[in-house]
């Protein structure tokens, strides 16, 4: 690997790059959120205006994805426009070794979820850093809220034993406001025992939109690793 570069940054780069070269013509295409997802983003770009890769649409995940897309000539689309999505490429904040994962670091997990479960195959890219023994080690669980519901939702969540903190935004004051404008409630547990049914019962709360944990979605992993100073990319 080039000296001076950031290990992290090549990890993601080749991990992007080896989801897309996974991409085939004339198929729709889940576009994820994150640093990690903007490379695969940026690949297929790239295949396309090489002329490798033809007749692809993206479903962006958010605002993020479709600025990416646009700006890489990859065609848009919606749901309302196709039956179903081939191939989805999205990024996590932590994955488990039965492949659950929390997602919502970029406040993105709603639409991600929406997307990313109608894909026939769901493709996550990682750093190795990602990989955890049990949810919620390193990474608290978003929870997407309706503004109104900030309150209510915040003293059930502490019932169920979380401790909630209302995500704040950076270079604006306030609260994140998500793309579909609601707010983020970053929720730390002890233990995340059972990641199905902490799933449902969040998601059970009202006022709360979608959580980012991501339980029996993924399909396959690719986790860019860097070993003597040189990137790969391992399959889970
Ligand atoms: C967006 O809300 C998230 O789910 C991202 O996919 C996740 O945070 C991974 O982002 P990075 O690839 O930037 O780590």
């Amino acid at each position: 690997m080039t000296a001076g570069l950031d290990p992290v940054k090549v990890m993601k780069q080749e991990v992007g790059r080896a989801a897309a070269s996974r991409v085939q013509s004339g198929t729709v295409v889940g576009l994820g959120t994150g640093s990690t997802t903007a490379f695969a983003i940026q690949f297929l770009g790239e295949r396309l205006s090489s002329g490798e890769l033809k007749d692809i649409k993206g479903v962006p995940t958010s605002f993020q994805a479709s600025v990416l897309a646009k700006q890489y000539g990859i065609p848009l689309t919606t749901l309302d426009e196709i039956e179903k999505i081939d191939i989805a490429i999205d990024g996590a904040d932590e994955v488990d070794p039965q492949k659950n994962l929390i997602k919502g670091g970029g406040a993105a997990h709603t639409r991600e979820k929406l997307v990313d479960s109608l894909a026939d195959l769901f493709i996550v890219v990682v750093d190795s850093s990602k990989l955890v023994d049990r949810l919620g080690s390193t990474f608290p669980l978003p929870l997407e809220v309706l503004p109104l519901a900030i309150a209510p939702v915040t003293r059930a969540v502490e019932k169920l034993g979380g401790q909630p903190a209302l995500r704040m935004a950076v270079k604006k004051d306030g609260p994140v406001i998500t793309d579909q404008g609601n707010m983020i409630i970053d929720v730390k547990f002890t233990a995340i025992d059972s990641p199905a049914e902490l799933e449902k019962t969040l998601n059970n709360i009202p006022g709360v939109l979608d959580n980012g944990l991501f339980v029996g979605l993924a399909d396959l992993i690719l986790v860019g690793e860097v070993k003597d100073g040189q990137p790969s990319v391992r399959e889970i």
